[in-house]
């Protein structure tokens, strides 16, 4: 999908480079006529260049990507309890275990520390806290956070998405 992109965008460029060209072609043998056009051919030589830089500017620019930290700054609880439903059907907030550890305090909480649940061994010998930073970072893709880990969960893209849903967790003790 993506390769199909790049591809296509630039099959597009390389056609307007061509006509475009084309068009110096054109332009010079009628320039040619009166005049001798050496200063010109080397201005339009240079226009190409920043076309090129252009392009390779916008890509670049496509992707903003804000730092979780400052996003959880102005984090909503209320807009995270929407999404907490991603998570209910394994998981409680009365201090009892399903599918997964009870997540009522979890914010803040020992990775792996719930007494009487079994976790995998991945999660078992993690070692730290579940800062909201780390949360974020294992709700984003648990597998690759946590490879091992038995949570089936597929990972949420969003950052503003995890920042209201950590912060409506941190509500939760
Ligand atoms: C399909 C079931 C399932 C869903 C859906 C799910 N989880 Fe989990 N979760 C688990 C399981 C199972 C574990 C234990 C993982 C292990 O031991 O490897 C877990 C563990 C966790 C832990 C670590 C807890 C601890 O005590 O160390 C956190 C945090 C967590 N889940 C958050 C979430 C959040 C937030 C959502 C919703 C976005 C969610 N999970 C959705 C099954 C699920």
């Amino acid at each position: 999908m993506d390769t199909m992109t790049i591809t296509k965008a630039g099959g597009a460029f390389c056609g307007a480079l061509l006509i475009f060209l084309l068009g110096v072609w054109a332009a010079e043998s009628l320039y040619h006529v009166g005049h001798e056009g050496h200063g010109d051919e080397v201005a339009m030589g240079y226009l190409i260049e920043v076309e090129e830089e252009g392009g390779a500017t916008e890509t670049a620019e496509a992707e903003p990507e804000i730092p979780f930290e400052e996003v959880y700054v102005n984090a909503s609880a209320e807009a995270g309890e929407g999404l907490w439903r991603q998570c209910s059907a394994c998981h409680k907030l009365d201090g009892s275990n399903g599918t997964g550890p009870y997540l009522n305090g979890v914010v803040g909480r020992d990775k792996g520390a719930v007494e009487g649940y079994s976790y995998s061994g991945t999660l078992a010998e993690m070692e730290g806290d579940w800062t909201p930073e780390n949360i974020s970072g294992f709700l984003l893709n648990p597998k690759e956070y946590a490879p091992g880990t038995k949570m089936a969960y597929r990972g949420m893209a969003d950052v503003e998405d995890r920042a209201n849903l950590i912060a409506y967790l941190a509500s939760q003790q």
